[in-house]
């Protein structure tokens, strides 16, 4: 594995590999956990040389989120990734990614509006501005992103679309199925924040939400569902829920009675210091 941490190094080696294989880039922050490390195991499966970025983007940070406390472990994710057999990892600098005088921002209206982004505002144009440049740096033929973070990954698809983006395209930015513990908890690098009886109690918004979906996709009341899927979530032992809805799983426009089309349960909720995400499908 070749890690490069300047443009110049980064073209010269994307372009190596990609005479071999069709490259596949993985955008991560790192921390890596087994949910990142699936998306690089499928993008090997198909048969891709593999690129992962790491990178703790300042823009996605809110001014009350702390940017210096995030994890920063690169000698560890480093040894993780060497063993799955990535061929690049792209680690640049602030200064390489940001320099003096960078005044351009993506922002992806619709998608990005509700759910998370109504909690951290300019999250998700942090997101998209670092994704596409990203995307432009390696210009790989797929991207993968876990479908854990549904609406980034719909922030993303849209501005590939709108932006007639190619490297990658919009339909060769693949969502790659949450990663969840034995028990059905998503695997989350936020859960390391968990004492042991919160972890415990924890389960219970993924449970909650099976129950929720079959409530739903049995025709009950959305409203009515999503009302008493904070109660049970609450009951579980989360201390609040910043919110629990059914989208429609493309647009992510709010839907108050069950769809035609596919749909996703999106919920994030509270427990101990951890502010836990998780989403479902919905079938119509
Ligand atoms: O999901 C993440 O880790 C980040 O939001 C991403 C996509 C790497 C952009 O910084």
């Amino acid at each position: 594995m070749q890690t490069v941490h300047a443009l110049d190094p980064l073209r010269n080696a994307v372009s190596e590999l990609r005479t071999a294989a069709p490259v596949a880039l993985v955008p991560t922050m790192g921390a890596l956990h087994d949910g990142h490390l699936t998306l690089v195991r499928e993008a090997k499966k198909r048969g891709a040389a593999v690129v992962v970025s790491i990178f703790v983007n300042p823009l996605q940070f809110g001014a009350n989120e702390d940017l210096d406390a995030y994890p920063r472990q690169l000698a560890r994710d480093s040894a993780l990734l060497e063993a799955e057999g990535v061929d690049i990892l792209w680690a640049p600098t602030a200064e390489a990614m940001y320099p003096a005088g960078f005044a351009s921002n993506i922002s992806v209206a619709g998608v990005s509006e509700g759910l998370c982004g109504a909690s951290r505002p300019g999250h998700f144009d942090g997101v998209a501005t670092v994704v596409c440049k990203l995307f432009n740096q390696v210009m790989p033929d797929i991207a993968l992103f876990g479908e854990k973070d549904w609406q980034q990954l719909a922030v993303i698809r849209r501005m590939a679309r709108d932006l007639d983006l190619t490297r990658p395209a919009a339909d060769a930015i693949l969502g790659v199925p949450t990663v969840r513990e034995a028990d059905g908890l998503a695997m989350s690098s936020r859960n390391a924040y968990l004492s042991a009886e919160e972890r415990a109690a924890a389960v219970s918004l993924p449970t909650a939400m099976r129950t929720a979906i079959a409530a739903i996709e049995g025709g009950a009341d959305v409203p009515a569902t999503l009302a008493a899927l904070e109660a049970d979530i609450v009951a579980g032992g989360f201390r609040s829920v910043d919110y629990a809805e059914l989208r429609d799983a493309d647009d992510l426009k709010v839907l108050n009675t069950r769809s035609h089309r596919p749909m996703r349960l999106i919920v994030a909720a509270r427990i101990g210091p951890a502010r836990l995400i998780d989403n479902m499908a919905v079938n119509p």
